[in-house]
């Protein structure tokens, strides 16, 4: 496995890979790697012959006051981890690598999506995304490149900004992995205390109530929303939404899929999950 922390040294490398006709999958991550990060790493090596994993703990996407300061790191489990997967090459630059010493003065945004839902909630955090994400596919031009679906609205803007900017980058969509009790796997799971631990399995439970109900003929979508909302309030739970909305645009439902997207904080933890259904 090689280690990389330029731009250069990554353009180097990729460019013998790509003249050996291997297939290049990237796998952007900010580290802190977990069950649902090595899955992603899984599926990349089914469908590639090449693997990088990006390891940036990227400023742009925290907005004011978030953890970005306390996002934790763990860099040598972490690499330990890609070992273990045989993952070819891992990025791991600096912020001055990626944005240069100055400050930056282009961004790249998927407007619309990334003025709802969390990103109401957590403003220019979509446009962090968008830009980084961009960076990555020039610097590492793979031919394709695996996100979790938990993310789902994350996913909305690549797979936008892909089509949008002509990019030649396949996204594949990583199945969310879940503790046995049902709840997301991700970093910031760290946050919560025991008592939260346990009471945190309640946001998924609330999604697989609506999708059940959906999937039996329901159609008051607020009523089912609203049930929800009162349910993760009654928990313990400080709900930043939770709604049913079209699959593609998340705006208004139509009868064509939807999905079941939420977001609650719970204590110092802001967790998000997503089921997406075929309306009856
Ligand atoms: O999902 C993440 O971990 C990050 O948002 C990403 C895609 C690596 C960009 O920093």
């Amino acid at each position: 496995m090689e280690q990389l922390a330029t731009i250069k040294a990554v353009r180097a490398r990729l460019a013998t890979v790509r003249k050996a006709e291997k297939k290049i999958a990237l796998v952007p991550t900010m580290g802190n790697l977990h069950a649902g990060h090595l899955a992603l790493v899984q599926q990349a090596r089914q469908i590639s012959d090449h693997i990088v994993v990006s390891i940036f703990v990227n400023p742009t996407q925290f907005v004011a006051g978030e953890d970005f300061e306390n996002y934790p790191r763990t860099l040598s489990d972490d690499l330990q981890l890609l070992d273990s997967l045989d993952v070819e090459t891992v990025f791991i630059p600096t912020t001055s690598e990626i944005y240069g010493q100055h400050p930056i003065t282009t961004i790249v945004t998927v407007p619309e999506l990334a003025a709802i839902y969390c990103g109401a909630c957590r403003p220019g955090h979509f446009n962090g995304v968008a830009t980084i994400v961009t960076k990555l596919f020039n610097i590492v031009q793979p031919d394709l490149a695996v996100f979790g679906a938990k993310d789902y609205q994350q996913l909305l803007v690549i797979r936008n900004l892909v089509v949008n900017l002509n990019l030649p980058i396949e996204i594949i969509s990583g199945a969310t992995v879940r503790a046995t009790d049902g709840l997301a796997i991700s970093s910031r799971n760290k946050y919560l205390t025991a008592t939260e631990r346990q009471l945190a399995p309640t946001l998924y439970e609330c999604i697989k109530r609506a999708e059940l109900a959906i999937k039996a003929g329901a159609s008051n979508y607020k009523k089912l929303e609203k049930e929800a909302v009162s349910t993760l309030k009654k928990a313990g739970f400080k709900p930043d939404y939770f709604s049913i909305c079209d699959a593609k645009t998340l705006k208004s439902p139509t009868n064509q899929e939807v999905v079941i997207l939420a977001a609650a904080w719970l204590g110092k933890a802001r967790l998000i999950d997503n089921v997406a259904v075929q309306p009856l």
